[in-house]
């Protein structure tokens, strides 16, 4: 590979690096496993390409008096991707050294997505145009070819090596998670997306609002939530871990039935106290549970109480706790991604009011 080639490699690597990476977090079914295996298999080429580079380049690092002005950015960045490819690496091994209260996978997708913002802003301002010899010869796309086909080959072979040493990484789902208390009830690990902490909703003032584009808004306690409507789902984080449980409270669906859903309504938007929400299509929202219990245990306070949303195939940010509206509207809520930060700041999200 040329050096330009190796560069430009190593930067478009990194930015499918950060794309795959923050597409793992909408990939929550099996239909998207795709995404963790290109997450991998790109993480692997960004580790041959990076071999290449180095011993490339090891001669000018190894000798002081060869520094110049830009060494010691280089050898920062290698830092990073060495930070990035080891803490990714090690974590779908099965070894999570986590500190500072996040876990090893919440530190590299930190540092992962530092690493992709400083590469495309470096690409964006000093990248070196690549030349035909550095895309459009037969030597470079043999190297690509080989790292290609050594990168799919090393996600091929992760998972049967991984059962065949008794690696912990062997029993991780497909997104990478690893199992925490399934059907235990509440002992799972309670998180938060950002940093939502209500206080306590107190049961008997508690009342979910069923509003919007319907024809007869209900208003409705904890106790009539709690329908019998069951499902099996898998609560899978973001933060690296997953529980199955049986949900059971009341379908969505339900709810807009008894509602009189009005003929404009198209989408649902569920919101926490907090004022944490997220929007689903009409067509979806109807299977969704509004759980009370959890493998047959009242929800604790940690876990949403008195009612939290079920999203099956969805990753855990869009499973609102604490919900006390659910809202049909005519348009999908283009600001609900925004709320998952902003709620944490609200009186109630910081447990103020
Ligand atoms: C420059 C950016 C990044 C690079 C080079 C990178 C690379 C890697 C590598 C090499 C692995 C190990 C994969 C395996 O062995 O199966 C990994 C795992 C993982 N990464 Fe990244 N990553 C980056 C950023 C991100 C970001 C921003 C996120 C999320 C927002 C993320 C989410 C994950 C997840 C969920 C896993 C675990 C997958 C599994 O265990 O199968 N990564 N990453």
């Amino acid at each position: 590979m040329t050096p330009r080639g190796t560069d430009w490699s190593l930067a478009l690597l990194v930015a499918l690096g950060l794309g795959t990476g923050l597409s793992t977090w909408f990939a929550g079914s099996p239909h998207s496993a795709w995404v963790f295996a290109a997450h991998a298999a790109g993480g692997a080429a960004l580790a041959l390409v990076l071999v290449w580079k180095l011993r490339r380049v090891w001669p000018r690092v190894a000798s002081r008096s060869r520094w110049d002005g830009r060494t010691g950015y280089g050898l920062a960045a290698l830092g990073l991707v060495a930070a990035v490819l080891g803490s990714g690496g090690a974590w779908s091994n099965g070894l999570d050294g986590g500190f500072g209260g996040m876990s090893l996978l919440g530190w590299h997708v930190l540092v992962g997505a530092f690493l992709g913002g400083l590469v495309l802003v470096h690409a964006f301002g000093r990248a070196r145009p690549l030349r035909r010899a550095d895309a459009a010869d037969r030597r470079q796309f043999v190297a690509a070819a080989l790292v290609g086909a050594a990168a799919v080959g090393a996600w091929a072979l992760q998972r049967p090596v991984q059962r065949a040493l008794g690696l912990p990484g062997a029993d991780r789902r497909f997104t990478g998670s690893y199992d925490a208390g399934s059907f235990t009830g509440n002992a799972f690990p309670v998180t938060s997306w950002v940093a939502d902490g209500p206080r306590p909703l107190p049961a008997r003032a508690y009342r979910l609002a069923v509003g919007g584009e319907v024809g007869r808004p209900l208003s409705l306690s904890a106790d009539a939530l709690d329908r019998g409507d069951e499902i099996v789902a898998t609560l899978d984080c973001t933060g690296g871990f997953a529980s199955t449980q049986r949900w059971r409270g009341v379908r969505i669906g339900r709810l807009l039935d008894d509602a009189r859903l009005a003929p404009a309504g198209a989408h649902v938007r569920v919101v926490s106290v907090t004022g944490y929400r997220w929007s689903f299509a009409l067509a979806d929202a109807r299977d969704l549970l509004l759980a009370t219990h959890v493998s047959g245990e009242p929800l604790t306070h940690g876990h949403g109480a008195p009612c939290r949303l079920v999203v099956p195939g969805h990753r855990g940010f869009q499973w609102v706790k604490w919900v006390t509206r659910v809202e049909v509207t005519a348009d999908a809520d283009l600001g609900a991604a925004a709320s998952t930060v902003w709620s944490s700041l609200t009186a109630e999200g910081r447990g103020a009011r």
